[in-house]
């Protein structure tokens, strides 16, 4: 038996037991005379403690440890002298008497510890010793006890777990595809699955009901912080339902990994947002509402009075920064310097603030006081207080003041990680016009239905037709989404017609789920959240790599071992893959 305890487990209520562990050199300690090691595995730390006057041999060779040793000791748990209270072994340590080296370890090359000197690419290219640490151990306990409370919810509810196959034929979702040549049908090619979106429709027809999966998922798409290339969805279908079945349903999830995960009630229902809405005061599909300072647009109270920018600007609008009327020069150019950046791509912004000596804006030679008492009291501003005001097309410049809203959102310390504001935004549109190529695309994905009364527009009116599709949005992440499906031959083909799609393409790539629509599908809807965004959320993180035990860097890479890579010739020809050259 390697070990009697974990290096978690042993209390002063085990003192005088002669015990037995196992693990990792934390580090040591000479004191001269006296050498301390901290000796831990998954479960915790535990002292060891070795005196030259019992046994000099034993000194010498825990002296001899380096860190990262992998050692058995044997001893007897003793009541410590000086307490611990960080740690739950910290009333007791181990008297060693008898140890036994597994394994050597060279000097790792960046320290095992909570606060690490190793930065990005050094962990993830030795993301093993990376993933010893125990607050990057923590982040997969919670992932584990998130995957567990799904399962419980949802088995609970009745639905079925059930594996959908990985080597598929494309599902659009957005992304490109990663593909996988076939050497048995050379020439040919799989690919891996963007989602399960067709596979659990599918499971509909065949009368499953209800059906969910924790599955992995392939995007080809740039990375973010919120972005990997293989991700996990809990992927969720429903027949026989309508919106609101569907919304109930996984609000309840939610509030469920809330209540059992972070010990959180959520009495009230989610709000519900319509795209519009979110659009119009948020400026973007997926607010954080975990702060204020919605939109208010001034056009009809900044307009004609010949400051150029604002008269010939589709949309003037604008947020209230509460209580920062006081921000020097310097506070507010830095605001400037922000939207000018490149990746937002503004001119300016101007200011209003309202200070003792009254309101003053920075365009005062071209607005009387009357005008701008007028704006002050539209965004009921009060004294201290500072609006930005942005202006241009009406698009550009609602994205570019959302970025600024979530910038100051930042600096005024209102998006902390553990206050939770979620969100349902619905009624998007179905389909968004390509500037460029004058097409029309899916914007949740080609097997979302029309709400009932827009159906008939699809074909005569398509920029119209609101989706039946709806997001759930947590401090303005998009944690998940979905939509009532189409369900019949007909609207199916109607829908990849306005895609753009010949009637033999939509066949051969979609036919084999509109011959099922043939064969008695029941009306179904469903859902597919983000499972590593959720984890993420819970372990009030926002980058999703950490946890995700061996991601990819923002190149696509796994830099540990070093993937993707070149394969031989031999592998190519059989796989019938012409090598130039
Ligand atoms: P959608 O494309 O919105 O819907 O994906 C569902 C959720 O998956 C998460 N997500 C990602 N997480 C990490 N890295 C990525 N690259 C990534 N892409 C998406 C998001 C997102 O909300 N089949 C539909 C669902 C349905 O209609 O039922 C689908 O996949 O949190």
């Amino acid at each position: 038996m390697y070990r009697t305890h974990t290096c978690g487990e042993l209390r002063l209520i085990d003192a005088g037991k002669t015990v037995t562990l196992a693990g990792w050199v934390q580090r040591t300690r000479d004191l001269g005379g006296m050498t301390f090691v901290d000796l831990r595995d998954r479960f915790g730390i535990t002292q060891l403690s070795f005196n030259t006057e019992r046994d000099q041999a034993l000194c010498d060779q825990a002296n001899k440890m380096g860190r990262e040793f992998v050692v058995q000791v044997i001893g007897v748990v003793k009541e410590r002298e000086s307490k611990n209270k960080n740690i739950p072994t910290g009333e007791i340590e181990l008297v060693v008497t008898g140890l036994n080296v597994l394994n050597g370890a060279k000097t790792p090359p960046f320290t095992i510890e909570e606060e690490t000197d190793g930065g990005d690419e050094l962990r993830m290219k030795y993301r093993y010793l990376d993933l010893r640490r125990a607050n990057v151990r923590k982040n997969f306990e919670l992932r584990h006890r998130m995957a567990i409370e799904v399962r419980n919810y949802l088995s609970a509810q009745d639905f079925l777990e059930v594996e959908t196959p990985v080597l598929i034929k494309s599902t659009p979702e957005g992304a490109r595809d990663f593909v996988v040549p076939s050497r048995m049908n050379a020439g040919e090619f799989y690919a891996l699955p963007q989602s399960p979106q067709t596979f659990k429709q599918l499971l509909m027809v065949a009368g499953f009901d209800r059906y969910f999966q924790i599955v992995k998922c392939f995007r080809d798409e740039d990375l973010r912080a919120d972005r990997q290339p293989e991700f996990t969805q809990i992927d969720c279908e429903m027949a026989f339902v309508e919106r609101e079945d569907i919304l109930n349903t996984f609000e309840g999830l939610a509030k469920h990994l809330f209540k059992a995960i972070l010990g959180k009630e959520f009495s009230e229902d989610f709000p519900r947002m319509s795209y519009d809405d979110a659009m119009r005061f948020y400026g973007c599909d997926k607010p954080d509402l975990r702060f204020g300072m919605k939109f208010h647009e001034l056009n009809d109270l900044v307009q004609g009075v010949g400051f150029k920018v604002f008269d010939d600007a589709e949309l003037v609008v604008g947020i209230k920064a509460e209580g920062c009327a006081g921000w020097s020069r310097k506070q507010t150019d830095a605001l400037i310097d922000f939207v000018k950046r490149p990746q937002i791509g503004a001119t300016g912004i101007v200011f209003l603030k309202w200070t003792e000596e009254g309101l003053k804006s920075t365009v005062d030679k071209f607005y009387t006081l009357e005008y701008l008492q007028k704006w002050a009291e539209r965004f009921s501003m009060q004294q201290g207080d500072l609006l930005c005001i942005m202006a241009g097309g009406a698009d550009k410049t609602r994205k570019q003041l959302n970025e600024l809203r979530l910038h100051l959102g930042d600096l005024l310390g209102s998006r902390d990680p553990w206050t939770f504001k979620p969100l349902w935004v619905v009624d998007f549109p179905l389909l968004e016009k390509d500037e460029e190529s004058g097409r029309w695309h899916a914007m949740h994905h080609p097997f979302t239905s029309p709400i009932p009364e827009h159906a008939h527009l699809l074909e005569s009116d398509p920029g119209a037709v609101k989706a039946n599709a709806y997001d759930l949005v947590i401090n303005g992440t998009e944690i998940g989404g979905g939509s009532i499906r189409i369900h019949d031959r007909s609207m199916q083909e109607a829908m990849f017609r306005v895609l753009g799609f010949t009637d033999e393409d939509a066949r051969y790539k979609f036919g084999f789920l509109m011959d099922a629509f043939e064969f008695g599908a029941p009306p179904h809807g469903g859902a597919a959240f983000g499972f590593d965004r959720w984890v993420s959320l819970f372990g009030g993180r926002s980058d999703i790599r950490e946890f995700i035990a061996f991601p990819k860097n923002n190149a696509g890479r796994d830099v540990m071992i070093d993937a993707p890579s070149h394969i031989d010739d031999i592998q190519l020809k059989e796989l019938g893959i012409v090598v130039k050259g």
